[in-house]
């Protein structure tokens, strides 16, 4: 009997990550765990103690101190820092302008290596998206997958986001700030971004939200059919 499963969504910034991941876990009766979430707390915890972002060893004693902690009760996980609900603060400019230079250090990735895998452990019906979670995390899970999309595409996303949201968006200068990210993420020593071994890649230049998680939804059920935990929808005939 199957007693859990991990799929592993990776892939540059502007795929629609996370969106897509929280609907295909919800899709298919699993919980979902946003990685960047954690970068991106410490990132936040290197400027209100304010730690240099590249200051590996003393950056991991404090996240230790700080850790980043998932609400599981709700859904998508909002995640707390000291008991405070920082989920909306994270997104902020401040905390992505320097969220790669952390993520680029070894300590704090191996922290957030051993948090990722204990939450696997008990959550084990998971869907966790990355950089690295199909490469580095969880090289066995049952299903990986690598999103991408032309970067012009992705700044046009961040940017109808944002607009979305009421804010100011310059879409020239969001695309400058994820080709550096992407640079970053791509060339650290540890865990850099890239296609995992075995991973399914799926362009989604093309392709809107729905369409994505569609097609995601289909090559999970294709690949794990019975080993998916059983869920309405599928049990409707
Ligand atoms: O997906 P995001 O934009 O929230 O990620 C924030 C940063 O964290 C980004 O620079 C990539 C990095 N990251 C990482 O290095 N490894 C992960 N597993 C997840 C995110």
């Amino acid at each position: 009997m199957t007693t859990g499963l991990v799929i592993t969504i990776d892939g540059p910034a502007g795929t629609g990550k996370s969106s897509v991941s929280h609907r295909l876990a919800q899709r298919l009766g699993m919980e979902f765990l946003d990685t960047g979430a954690m970068y991106r707390a410490a990132a936040l915890l290197a400027l209100e103690a304010e730690l240099s972002p590249d200051g590996g060893p003393v950056l991991a004693a404090a996240v230790q101190r700080h850790p980043p902690v998932f609400d599981w009760t709700c859904s998508p996980p909002r995640l707390t820092m000291d008991g405070r609900d920082v989920s909306e603060r994270i997104r902020e400019a401040d905390v992505t302008s320097i969220v790669s230079r952390v993520a680029a250090c070894p300590e704090v990735r191996r922290q957030m290596v051993v948090w990722q895998r204990s939450a696997a452990a008990s959550h084990p019906w998971l869907v966790t998206e990355g950089r690295d979670q199909g490469s580095v995390v969880f090289p066995d899970a049952a299903l990986r997958i690598y999103l991408d999309a032309a970067p012009q595409v992705r700044a046009r996303r961040r940017a109808e986001q944002l607009r979305a949201g009421g804010r100011h968006a310059d879409e020239a200068e969001i695309l400058r700030g994820i080709l550096e990210r992407d640079r970053i993420d791509s060339h650290r020593s540890e865990g850099p971004l890239r296609i995992p071994d075995g991973a399914e890649r799926v362009d989604t230049s093309e392709l809107d939200l729905e369409g994505v998680v569609e097609r995601l939804e289909r090559l999970a059920r294709a690949r794990l059919g019975d080993r998916l935990p059983r869920t309405e929808a599928a049990s409707r005939p």
